[in-house]
């Protein structure tokens, strides 16, 4: 984008080394993206900022008169009705960056020279405090930022929003500026929609949100998992999808208490390098992840596991990418979803040095999902031969055949009556492949019916 074509206003005003210098111009890169274009004065900026410095004397000093009269600017543009953002960067910011918050209530954040891939989410949130959403050419790209489902809705399964938006800030992510913060929607608004979606017939609900485990509702999610399971006529509860950090205690708790809570459970980790996953900004180690996953399977030994996964992120060595598929190995997802790391504008990632070439991420999502589909292989086939409760949802595509879903999100295909749909019967599972399975009612089901 060129200064002219950018629809918002960047001065940056530089003190000090040749460092500094550089760092200034690597800010601007980063905020490019963000619709922000170079000017060369502070007044009716959109953003300014003071890239300080420690070294000389009163160089601190100098920075309380600068913010002084950017003060001043800022008033006068916000008495326009428009906005301008202070923020301070460079060694003042890192040496003192709490006490100029205090000093100067015009600044809107300060950030230290580690943090600079982090403007745009600085930036982000500040615009959401003034209650605005950030204006930049995201494109959205239906597969990575998209609510995750994949199923149709039948009369029997429906999905139900609960919470939308993200405050985590992923590095590649661009959903927290797109869908805003994170929003949790009033336990009683969502009773209400579940129990008039009952009343129409529907027997399981996925729990939709980007963030669902970050359901912040009274009782959080699992609070509201025991309350909607009391619905009459709900007896499946999913819901999808949850971040490593909002795991709790009692959502954990729940999974081994509540038989209405499905055995299933989408837990993206995105990687197995720590080091990849702090420039992601997850917010969790493999380790942390490994041990969570552990505490899971505690309360609720079954429980099928799906995963998120990126191949490729900027600097991912191959010895990184190895430790992937070591986490893959350790924990054996149920299901997954692996993406190539795709640059998207506007995010920190997408501005960092060592992006990976594509041949490069061709090879190592092959490899992943070779390791991926074995799993799933191995997961379906150890069914052969178990009885699964299955909700059977529409007819098939095969004459005489009816399809519903195993506790484990599986597909499950039997001969039988249309007059299923909308049951829950044991089925002797026969056969399994990647990506279903097939079997007949068991006997004690035929019996009833
Ligand atoms: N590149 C690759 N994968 C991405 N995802 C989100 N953003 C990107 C990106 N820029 C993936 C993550 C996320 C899923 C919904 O999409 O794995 O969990
Ligand atoms: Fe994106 Fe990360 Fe938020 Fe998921 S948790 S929506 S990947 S920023």
């Amino acid at each position: 984008m060129s200064d002219q074509q950018a629809k918002k206003r960047l001065y940056i005003k530089t003190y000090g080394c040749q460092m500094n210098v550089y760092d200034s111009e690597r800010m601007a890169d980063v905020l490019a993206p963000l619709g922000y274009g170079l000017t060369d004065t502070p007044e009716g900026a959109d953003l300014v900022v003071l890239n300080t410095c420690h070294i000389r004397e009163k160089a601190t000093e100098k920075t309380y008169s600068e913010l002084g009269r950017l003060k001043a600017l800022k008033l006068a543009k916000a008495a326009e009705g428009g906005a301008m953002t202070i923020a301070v960067a460079g060694c003042v910011a890192q040496a003192e960056g709490a006490e100029i918050m205090r000093r100067q209530p015009a600044v809107d954040f300060v950030v230290g020279p580690q943090s600079y891939h982090q403007l745009p989410e600085l930036i982000a949130r500040t615009y959401r405090a003034l209650g605005q959403r950030l204006a930049a050419e995201f494109a959205a790209e239906e597969k990575f930022d998209a609510l995750p489902v994949d199923r149709a809705v039948t009369g029997v399964t429906a999905f139900l929003t609960v919470q939308e938006g993200c405050d985590k800030f992923c590095t590649f992510c661009v959903v927290p500026y797109t869908r805003g913060a994170e929003y949790s929607r009033p336990v009683e608004a969502i009773l209400a929609e579940a129990r008039g979606l009952a009343a129409k017939g529907v027997r399981e609900l996925t729990l939709l949100g980007q963030n669902v485990n970050a359901y912040a509702g009274a009782g959080g999610l699992a609070g509201l998992a025991r309350q909607l399971a009391k619905i009459s006529g709900i007896d499946r509860i999913r819901y999808t999808t949850s971040h490593p950090r909002d795991m709790d205690e009692a959502l954990i708790a729940a999974h081994g208490e509540l038989d209405a809570l499905m055995p299933f459970l989408h837990l993206p980790v995105q990687s197995g390098s720590d080091r990849v996953l702090k420039a992601m900004n997850r917010g969790h180690t493999s380790d942390h992840y490994l041990r969570l996953v552990e505490r899971i399977r505690a309360a609720r030994p079954d429980i099928a596991l799906s995963g998120d996964f990126i191949v490729g992120f900027p600097g991912e060595t191959d010895r990184e990418f190895e430790q992937t598929l070591e986490l893959v190995g350790q924990v054996r997802y149920a299901q997954a979803f692996s993406f190539k790391y795709s640059p998207r504008p506007g995010t920190p990632a997408s501005a960092l040095a060592g992006q990976v070439p594509e041949s490069v991420k061709e090879d190592r999502l092959a490899r992943l999902q070779d390791l991926l589909n074995e799993h799933q292989t191995d997961f379906n086939a150890a069914q052969a031969g178990r009885t699964l409760p299955v909700l059977f949802e529409k007819i098939g595509r095969r004459p005489g055949q009816v399809v519903g879903r195993s506790p484990y999100l599986q597909p499950v295909h039997i001969e039988g009556s249309p007059s299923l749909i909308g049951t829950i019967a044991p089925v002797e599972i026969t056969q399994a492949t990647r990506g279903s399975l097939t079997g007949r009612l068991a006997q004690d089901a035929m019996a009833v019916a």
